[in-house]
């Protein structure tokens, strides 16, 4: 699904249920644009709590993980494949810390969030994990388009 280290490095970004009933999709997507990475794969989904437990098996001991499951399925979440050079390492310092109040301003978390448990974005945080999310997530896979800019603003 992408190559680390690479252009073509993928990581598996997700907007979660509280970020998508603030009205921050378009807020984080854009930070993304901007910086110059490519969304390659996007789309709105509803998780089942299933779907959720599945997504934070890594978790399943910890005391919070039936409550974070609980919400990550409470409301659609936004699914995204973002694709650039260093977007995994990246990708989670745009994000900010796990915990907001520990996340830098500039960061989504450090702009936009307080508590722990509605901390608005996910991110892969290996190649593994990565692999694993976009299977999980995409697994009709992801496309590989290709833009020129000019072709798309001159006929
Ligand atoms: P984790 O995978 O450790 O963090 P991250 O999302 O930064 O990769 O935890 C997953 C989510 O679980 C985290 O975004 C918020 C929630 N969480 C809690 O509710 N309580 C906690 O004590 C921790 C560590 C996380």
């Amino acid at each position: 699904q992408g190559v680390p280290g690479t252009n073509l490095e993928r990581t598996f970004l997700a907007i979660k249920p509280d970020g998508v009933q603030r009205g921050l999709i378009g807020d984080i997507i854009a930070r993304f644009e901007k910086r110059g990475y490519k969304l390659v794969g996007l789309k709105m989904v509803w998780p089942t709590l299933e779907m959720a437990e599945n997504h934070y098996k890594d978790l399943s001991k910890k005391p919070f993980y039936p409550s974070l499951c609980k919400f990550f399925s409470s409301g659609p979440i936004v699914c995204m494949c973002w694709e650039g050079k260093d977007i995994i390492k990246q990708g989670r310092q745009m994000l900010g810390e796990t915990q907001p109040l520990a996340s830098n301003p500039g960061s989504i978390r450090g702009d936009y969030s307080i508590d722990l448990g509605r901390n608005i974005c996910h991110g892969s945080d290996s190649p593994e994990s990565a692999e694993h999310e976009l299977k999980m997530w995409f697994p009709e896979g992801v496309s590989d388009w290709k833009k020129s800019v000019d072709s798309w603003v001159y006929e």
